[in-house]
């Protein structure tokens, strides 16, 4: 019988999202009358832009045609969108790029767990706590670690607790790590880091020979002025870093899949025998062997993104979705809660009243008003007693929610 992969076998639970919908569906089967409003996973909920459903009927038409049908793309992803990105978004950051530094691919979720296959098991590992799940789950299903305490905390991972007290940033670590994940705009606190804040960091790797992973998937939604979008907008940085971006909540492609990957030339790490390795032509080899590239209609799609058009489309949803940040945290603060985020985040963290703890308060709120969060505590043992709620939602939704919330707990 075929032998499985034990490191699966100590995650503790189901994954944060699937758990909460389990939840979710028995409540809905219990009281099929409740109108529930669904805030917890972060999937937008807006329909994608007129110019981008326009490129990507376009493309789906040249699909149809002999002379302008496409079969496998590039693995790495089509020259027109990878210039796209480096024109359109890199350089008014001041960032350049070459765009064999670029890969294209369906999501920042799997290249943040993919980009471990390039590593040796024995890097140590530093990570938020809360954290993006995705991050802590993948270095134990590959075996990186050892058993999880009773806390959460798994062994031979390097955790740093963002909390209340250090404005949810993370400390730099005391101990050697060699890969460090960064995620700002914060899943899940909403917290954002500035240059300065930033540039420690970079120091730091560059000091120790770490290699920083930043997820910048929600760079889209800062709306405060000199907050960095790429840690690449910090001198250094290129020789340091690797940056995982995502098309899923800047454009609403959470259902299309567009992502991207930038690993500079100047990244390297050491083989064996302690000689320097191009990070870039082992995400290649990889990329090469086992991706076949996103789909041409949805890189048509994404290009369209950063049209003029497009982005002025675009820009409006993230918008809309950033007003309804504000609605969420203005009500709940005038609920009297403790909230964080919200600002250069579509997510809102906060401290659950009464005490209660993530999964009580997630019961609370979805037996008494009908609202749907996700529990801190599913992001880490330090997001215990606090909340994460997602404003990805409808307008109408997002003001039913908080009259709701209000109503129970002021
Ligand atoms: C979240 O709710 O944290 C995100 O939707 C998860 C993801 O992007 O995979």
């Amino acid at each position: 019988m075929a032998r499985i992969n034990d490191s699966y076998l100590k995650l503790k639970a189901g994954y944060l999202f699937p758990e909460i919908g389990r939840r979710v569906k028995n409540f809905a089967e219990a009281n099929p009358n409740a109108k529930i409003i669904r805030l917890g996973i972060g999937d937008v909920t807006r329909p994608l832009a007129p110019a981008v459903l326009e490129a990507f009927h376009q493309a789906v038409d040249d699909l149809g045609r002999g002379e302008s049908f496409h079969g496998y793309g590039p693995e790495q992803g089509y020259d027109f969108l990878i210039n796209v990105i480096i024109d359109k978004v890199y350089k008014p950051l001041g960032v350049s790029l070459k765009s064999s530094e670029v890969f294209i691919s369906d999501g920042s979720k799997c290249d943040t767990a993919n980009i471990l296959d390039i590593f040796d098991l024995g890097n140590k590992v530093a990570l938020g706590d809360p954290v993006y799940p995705v991050y802590n789950d993948t270095n134990v299903m590959v075996g990186r670690s050892g058993e999880a305490d009773e806390k959460g905390y798994y062994e031979g991972l390097v955790y740093m607790p963002c909390l209340e007290e250090n404005g949810f940033l993370p400390e730099l670590p005391q101990e050697q790590v060699d890969l460090i994940y960064l995620c700002f705009p914060n899943n899940p606190t909403g917290t954002v880091a500035s240059k300065a804040e930033l540039k420690k960091w970079v120091d730091f790797a560059l000091e120790k020979n770490a290699l920083i992973l930043f997820d910048a998937a929600y760079e889209a939604f800062i709306t405060e002025a000199d907050i960095p979008r790429s840690i690449f907008e910090i001198p250094g940085a290129e020789k340091c870093s690797i940056e995982f971006r995502s098309f899923s909540k800047t454009s609403g492609f959470t259902g299309v899949r567009c992502a991207l990957t930038v690993i500079p030339d100047g990244v390297f790490g050491t083989n064996n025998n302690g000689e320097k390795i191009q990070l870039n032509k082992l995400w290649n080899r990889r990329q090469s062997t086992k991706f076949n590239g996103v789909s041409y209609p949805v890189q048509k799609a994404a290009a369209a993104v950063y049209s003029e058009e497009g982005w002025k489309q675009v820009k409006e949803t993230i918008d809309y979705y950033m007003e309804n940040a504000r609605i969420i945290c203005e009500g709940l603060k005038q609920a009297g809660l403790s909230v964080y985020g919200g600002v250069n985040a579509p997510y809102i963290w906060l401290k659950t009243p009464q005490g209660l703890s993530s999964w009580d308060f997630f019961d609370k709120l979805l037996n008494e008003c009908h609202v749907v969060g996700t529990p801190g505590s599913g992001f880490g043992p330090s997001g215990e007693g606090y909340f994460r709620l997602s404003a990805f939602g409808d307008r109408e939704n997002i003001q039913e929610a908080v009259t709701r919330i209000k109503t129970k707990f002021t």
